[in-house]
């Protein structure tokens, strides 16, 4: 039981204690619109037709766009909320392993780099080639097509296709009061909040195409 305690506490320790980023730096692994990523199995067409499906309007597009400025300033605060839950959460943190079965600093501190560029380019709202292309780099990097190779990480190899759809509540829910910090009227905070709720969503289906039988994406 202490044995369990002190582990939580010094993973969440180690993970508030990781540096901020320059927000002017693009992290080690990015590779949104460098040209070297494989095309998506997915076109822009898909992609209007899922925009449909889930409701996602040009007026999403502007909410998202709202949101930046009023996330970018705290976009360490909320990577320590969404790091500080998955690092006391043990079958969570297991996939931020390293081979020795401990929490790998180094691996956990480059990802939480791209983590927070994707909370800008989220709130950018392109949706471009570029973007799709990127979309199904991520989708590659959570399953064991991909997993683990940007960074050379040495832990597990694949992510279940169920904790990456379960986790779109916790990052959802846990970004509202972080929206709420600012000055716009709770309907307009309600509009940023659905907006990016619906933008996750369809970028977690995007994400889930690996993990499906050819032909059932
Ligand atoms: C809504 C669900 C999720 C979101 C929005 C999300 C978001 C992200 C983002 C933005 C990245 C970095 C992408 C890049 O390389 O540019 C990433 C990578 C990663 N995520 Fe997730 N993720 C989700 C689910 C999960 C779950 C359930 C786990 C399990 C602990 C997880 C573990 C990881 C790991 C280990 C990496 C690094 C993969 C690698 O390149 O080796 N993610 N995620």
């Amino acid at each position: 039981m202490m044995k369990t305690l002190i582990a939580t506490v010094t993973t969440t320790l180690m993970l508030l204690a990781l540096p901020a980023f320059a927000a002017h730096d693009k992290p080690a692994g990015y590779r949104y619109g460098d040209g070297s990523l494989a095309t998506a199995p997915y076109t822009l067409e898909d992609l209007e037709l899922l925009k449909k499906t889930v409701l996602f309007t040009g007026e999403d597009v502007k909410w998202l766009r709202a949101s930046r400025d009023v996330l970018e300033p705290q976009a360490e605060a909320v990577l320590d909320t969404w790091y500080g839950f998955v690092g006391s959460t043990p079958h969570l943190l297991y996939y931020f392993q390293n081979k020795r079965g401990t929490p790998d600093a180094e691996y956990l501190a480059r990802v939480r780099e791209r983590f927070r560029q994707w909370i800008l380019d989220t709130a950018d709202a392109n949706f471009d080639q570029d973007w799709l292309d990127y979309q199904y780099e991520i989708a590659r990097r959570h399953h064991r097509v991909g997993k683990n190779r940007t960074d050379g990480a040495t832990g597990p190899d694949h992510i279940p296709a169920r904790y990456v759809v379960g986790l779109l509540y916790p990052v959802t829910a846990t970004l509202k009061p972080f929206l709420a910090n600012s000055d716009y009227s709770p309907a307009e905070i309600d509009a940023m909040h659905q907006a990016w709720t619906k933008s996750v969503l369809m970028q977690v289906i995007l994400w889930s195409e690996p993990y499906m039988n050819r032909g059932d994406f």
